[in-house]
C-alpha cells in the first residue's frame, strides 16, 4: 500500500523504482526556503538514483562520466513587482555528504550550466546548487543567447538583467544552505562558490557585493569588467567589417604560430607556450611576408591579415579594454571567420561580443552592427560602460567585508585565454593590493601560462584548486602555489601568486621542480 502510494506520487517519473521507505526527499519534509525579497512559488524534492552524466568541475580537464545519488530539490521563486519566475536546483547526495554546501556559477550569458556541475560536485560529496537566474538552465543553455535580456525592441529587461548580474546568485547561497540544513538536519559547515567565465565574475561579485555568502570562492578566468571587455571584443570585427577583408582562419593561426615561434623561448623553455607575454614585443605587422600553408598552398601573412590581428593582441586602446597574449587561440572569438570552396572568407559574427553590443547597446536584436562606423563602436563602448558598471562592472576593489568574514578567494587565468584577456585580471587584483597591501592573506591570483579559456591549451591546469581553498578555509592552509596537471607531454607545475612570476630554472621541463617562483622583471 505504501508503496503503490509512493509510485503514484512519483506520478510516473523516471525513477519510479527510488527507495520504497519514506524519504526526507518529498516537498512535505523540506521546510521551504525564507528569501528576504522572494517568494516561494513552488518545491518540488524526488529522490534520484543511479543518475549518470559526463560532469566536471569548473576550470578542470579531468572530468568525465559519474553515476549519482542525489535529493533533487527545485525551489521556484519569483521577485514581487519583478515578473521574474526563477530555478534554483539544490543536489543533495543521499549519501555521503561532505558537510559543505558548494554553489555553481554558469558563464557566457547564463548563470548555471545545471548537471554539467551539479553532477560532479554532488560526486564528490557536496550539496550542491545552480540557478537558471530566471531565463536558461541546464545543458541546453546557450551561453551566447542574450534575447532574454530585452523585454521589448529599445527596452532592457532590468530585473533580468540585476539577477544575472548577481542576486540570482546570491539568492542561489540562500536558498541551497536553508535546504541543506532542512534536508539533513544540520547546516553545512562551509559553503563555497566555484565558477569559471561568467561564472568566475559572479564569484568575483559575491566577494565583492554580497560578502558573507560564501567563505571560499574559486574565481576562476574571470569575465571582469563585462560591461567594457564584452564589446571591446568586437574591435576586430570591426576592422575586418570597416576593411572588409576577412583572414582566413589558416591566416590568423599562421600569426599565432609565427608569435610563439618569436616568443616561446624567451621564458628559457621551448614548449609553444609564452609564460612572459609582456616581454614578447613582436607586433603583428612584424610577421608580415612570413610563409603560412591552407589546405596545402603556401600563402603569406598579410598587412590586412596583421591590421586586425593586431586589434586582437592590442585590444581597442585606451577606450576600450586590452588584448588577448599572442598564444592565444583567436579564431575562436576574437577574429572568428570561415572561407568557401572558392577561397572567399567571411566573419561568422563573433557572437559573444556581438550580442551584447546589438542586444544591450542598440537594443535592438536585429540592429545592422556590420554597418558601424568606428566612432559609433566606440560611442557604443562608451555607452555600454555608463550603462552597465553599476550591475556588470567589478568595480570594487575593497574586499575588507569578506575578509573580515575570513572569507578565502583563489583567481587563476590562464595566459592563453582566447575569450577573455588575462589583464583585466592583473588590474583588478593590482587594484586590491592597492587597497590592502596584506591582501595576499585571503585572496590569492595565480597566472596560469599556455592555458586556454576555463581548461584546454598546453599549459598544465590547476584541477586540485577546490582542494586547496577547502584547506585554506577550513586548515587556513594558505596555498603558497597552486598545484597545475595534465598540461601537453604531461607537464606539471606549481604556479606562483601573483605578482610572484613563473621563471624556468633549468632541469626536466615537465617537472614543477624545474621552476621557481621569482619577482617580475
Ligand atoms: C543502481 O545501480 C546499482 C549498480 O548497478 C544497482 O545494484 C541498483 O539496483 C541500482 N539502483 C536503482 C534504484 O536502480
Ligand atoms: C529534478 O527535478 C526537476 C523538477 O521536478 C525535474 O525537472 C528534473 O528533471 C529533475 N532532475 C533530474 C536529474 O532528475
Ligand atoms: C509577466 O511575464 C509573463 C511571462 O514572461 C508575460 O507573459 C507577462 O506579460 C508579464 N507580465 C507583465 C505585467 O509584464
Ligand atoms: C623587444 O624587446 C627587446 C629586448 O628588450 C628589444 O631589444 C627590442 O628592440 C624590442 N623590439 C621591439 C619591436 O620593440
Ligand atoms: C617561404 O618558404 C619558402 C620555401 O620553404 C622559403 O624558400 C622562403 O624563404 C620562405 N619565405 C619566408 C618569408 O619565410
Ligand atoms: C598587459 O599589461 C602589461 C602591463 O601593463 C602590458 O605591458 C601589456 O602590453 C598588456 N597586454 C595586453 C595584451 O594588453
Ligand atoms: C564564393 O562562394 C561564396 C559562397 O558560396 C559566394 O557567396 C561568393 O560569391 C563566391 N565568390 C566568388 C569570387 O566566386
Ligand atoms: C549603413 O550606414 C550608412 C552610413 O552611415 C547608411 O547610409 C546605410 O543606410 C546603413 N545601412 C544599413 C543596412 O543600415
Ligand atoms: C616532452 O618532454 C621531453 C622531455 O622534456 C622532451 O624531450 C620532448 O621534446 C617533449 N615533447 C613535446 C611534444 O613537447
Amino acid at each position: 500500500m505504501l508503496f503503490t502510494q509512493l509510485i503514484l506520487s512519483l506520478g510516473g517519473a523516471v525513477f519510479s523504482h527510488a527507495a520504497a521507505a519514506p524519504t526526507r526527499c518529498s516537498p512535505s519534509f523540506i521546510t521551504k526556503p525564507d528569501l528576504i525579497g522572494g517568494s516561494i512559488l513552488n518545491l518540488q524534492a524526488n529522490e534520484v538514483h543511479n543518475y549518470s552524466a559526463v560532469s566536471l568541475a569548473p576550470g578542470t580537464n579531468n572530468g568525465g562520466r559519474y553515476t549519482i545519488n542525489f535529493c533533487n530539490v527545485t525551489v521556484t521563486y519569483t521577485h514581487p513587482g519583478w515578473n521574474d519566475t526563477v530555478n534554483t536546483q539544490v543536489w543533495l547526495p543521499l549519501d555521503d555528504w561532505n558537510g559543505r554546501f558548494q554553489g555553481l556559477g554558469g558563464g557566457g550569458y547564463a548563470t548555471g550550466f545545471g548537471s554539467i556541475y551539479l553532477t560532479y560536485a554532488v560526486a564528490q560529496g557536496y550539496s550542491s546548487a545552480s540557478t537558471d537566474g530566471g531565463f536558461a538552465t541546464g545543458a541546453t543553455v546557450i551561453p551566447t543567447d542574450l534575447s532574454w535580456a530585452l523585454s521589448s525592441k529599445g527596452n532592457v529587461n532590468w530585473f533580468l538583467f540585476e539577477n544575472y548580474a548577481s542576486k540570482a546568485t546570491n539568492d542561489m547561497a540562500i536558498i541551497g544552505k536553508q535546504i541543506t540544513n532542512s534536508y539533513y538536519g544540520k547546516a553545512a559547515k562551509y559553503s563555497y562558490f566555484t565558477g569559471c567565465s561568467g561564472g568566475g565574475r559572479q564569484g568575483l561579485m559575491m566577494a565583492q557585493t554580497f560578502p558573507d555568502a560564501f567563505d571560499g570562492i574559486l574565481a576562476i578566468s574571470p569575465a571582469i569588467n563585462l560591461e567594457t571587455f564584452i564589446p571591446a571584443g568586437y574591435w576586430p570585427e570591426q576592422v575586418m567589417n570597416q576593411n572588409k577583408y576577412y583572414p582566413s582562419p589558416c591566416e590568423v593561426e599562421g600569426f599565432t604560430k609565427a608569435a610563439v615561434k618569436a616568443c616561446d623561448r624567451m621564458d628559457g623553455v621551448e614548449d609553444g607556450i609564452i609564460s612572459d607575454p609582456d616581454i614578447c614585443n613582436f607586433t603583428a605587422y612584424s610577421f608580415v611576408g612570413q610563409n603560412f600553408t591552407c589546405n596545402g598552398i603556401r600563402h603569406s601573412l598579410t598587412a590586412s591579415g596583421a591590421q586586425v590581428v593586431d586589434a586582437a593582441w592590442s585590444g581597442s586602446g585606451k577606450e576600450g579594454w586590452f588584448g588577448v597574449n599572442k598564444d592565444a587561440a583567436i579564431s575562436s572569438y576574437y577574429v572568428p571567420t570561415t572561407c568557401s570552396g572558392n577561397g572567399s572568407c567571411h566573419s561568422s559574427g563573433a557572437p559573444l561580443f556581438g550580442k551584447w553590443v546589438s542586444n544591450l547597446v542598440a537594443k535592438d536584436s536585429d540592429f545592422a552592427i556590420n554597418n558601424m562606423t568606428d566612432a559609433a563602436f566606440f560611442k557604443a563602448l562608451h555607452a555600454s560602460t555608463a550603462q552597465y558598471s553599476s550591475f556588470v562592472g567589478n568595480v570594487e576593489s575593497d574586499l575588507s567585508s569578506f575578509k573580515a568574514n575570513g572569507g578565502k578567494m583563489i583567481t587563476w587565468h590562464g595566459l592563453a585565454d582566447e575569450a577573455i584577456p588575462p589583464n583585466g585580471t592583473i588590474k583588478y587584483y593590482e587594484e586590491v593590493l592597492k587597497n590592502d597591501p596584506e591582501a595576499q592573506d585571503f585572496y590569492r591570483f595565480f597566472e596560469a601560462p599556455g592555458v586556454a579559456h576555463c581548461y584546454g591549451g598546453l599549459g598544465p591546469i590547476p584541477n586540485g584548486a577546490i582542494s586547496q581553498l577547502v584547506a585554506w578555509v577550513e586548515k587556513d592552509d594558505a596555498p603558497a602555489t597552486l598545484h597545475a596537471t595534465n598540461g601537453n607531454n604531461n607537464t606539471a607545475r606549481d604556479l606562483c601568486p601573483y605578482p610572484l612570476q613563473q621563471k624556468y630554472a633549468g632541469g626536466d621541463a615537465r617537472k614543477p621542480a624545474s621552476f621557481v617562483c621569482a619577482r617580475r622583471a
